[in-house]
């Protein structure tokens, strides 16, 4: 039999890799999780940044953001295909971090109560955090995909515009409000947890590290919230001044044109 199969089939029994030393594989996969969930985490910030330019110059600013992105230098009128392919790639990257930090949930009964007398028992504010990390990361498979599909399959409807439209009129509030709360809770957390994890931006004590961290997750968490409610805001005044009746997915851009 093939030498490979036989360790494999080794490994599945015993738990035990070659040489009866321990799989490096789960070390592998928690490496690939802390990377894409940096990713997701960096992108979710400058992603929040664009998103906003809705609050400044009416609907100027985030237009040409959109078409920034659509590549209208080199493409004349922008190429919204631009914008599915990184929505796609988002997607890939997304879809990767929820399937390797499955690994992670209480997958029954008995592992959950486990997990909820513990936390209850300990106290313990990291452990709370975690809870929050995998309902928050739960909520986020449904929410986010939603959302991301919409941004792949149709970026033509993209823009100060089209955007409030499905804010209003599409009923998209509903989902972005609790989409919101969820990612950006759980992109702080995150980073606050990876930063535990791997030793990132230590001070002389352990003590003065945490406090540290947590100020910053606690900053990272009030300031994405707030600029998240105005953008909100934006786009829901944007939507409700548009009639129901209007196709404005169809819309052309006129009056930024000037
Ligand atoms: C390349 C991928 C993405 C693109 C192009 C994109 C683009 C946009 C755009 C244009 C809006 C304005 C509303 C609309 O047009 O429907 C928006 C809102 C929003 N997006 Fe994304 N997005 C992407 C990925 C994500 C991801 C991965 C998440 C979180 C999992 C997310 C969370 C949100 C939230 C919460 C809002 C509402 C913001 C607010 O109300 O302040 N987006 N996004």
């Amino acid at each position: 039999m093939d030498k490979n199969l036989d360790d494999k089939i080794i490994e599945s029994y015993t738990g035990l890799a070659k040489d009866n030393r321990a799989s490096r594989m789960p070390a592998v996969l928690d490496y690939l999780q802390s990377a894409t969930g940096l990713f997701l985490a960096l992108f979710m910030i400058a992603h929040m940044f664009f998103v906003s330019t809705i609050l400044i110059g009416d609907g100027y600013v985030m237009y040409r953001v959109t078409k920034m992105f659509e590549l209208d230098f080199i493409f004349e009128g922008g190429c919204p295909l631009v914008v599915s392919v990184i929505a796609f790639v988002v997607f890939a990257i997304f879809i990767l971090h929820a399937f390797l930090a499955m690994r992670k949930f209480p997958i029954n009964y008995r592992q959950f109560l486990r997990f909820k007398t513990h936390k209850n028992m300990l106290r313990h504010g990291d452990t709370t955090y975690w809870g929050l990390q995998a309902c928050t990361g739960f909520a986020l498979f449904f929410l986010g995909s939603v959302h991301l599909y919409i941004m792949m399959t149709q970026p033509q409807t993209i823009g100060p515009v089209g955007s409030s439209f499905r804010f209003v009129h599409q009923h998209f509030w509903l989902l972005y409000i609790v989409l919101l709360f969820a990612v950006e809770l759980h992109g702080s957390i995150g980073l606050y947890r990876l930063a535990v994890k791997w030793g990132w931006f230590e001070a002389k004590t352990p003590q003065q590290t945490l406090k540290r961290l947590r100020g910053f997750k606690w900053f990272l968490s009030v300031f994405f919230i707030a600029l998240g409610l105005l953008t909100y805001a934006a786009y829901v005044k944007k939507g409700l001044s548009l009639d129901s009746n209007t196709d404005y997915m169809h819309y052309e851009y006129t009056e930024y044109k000037k």
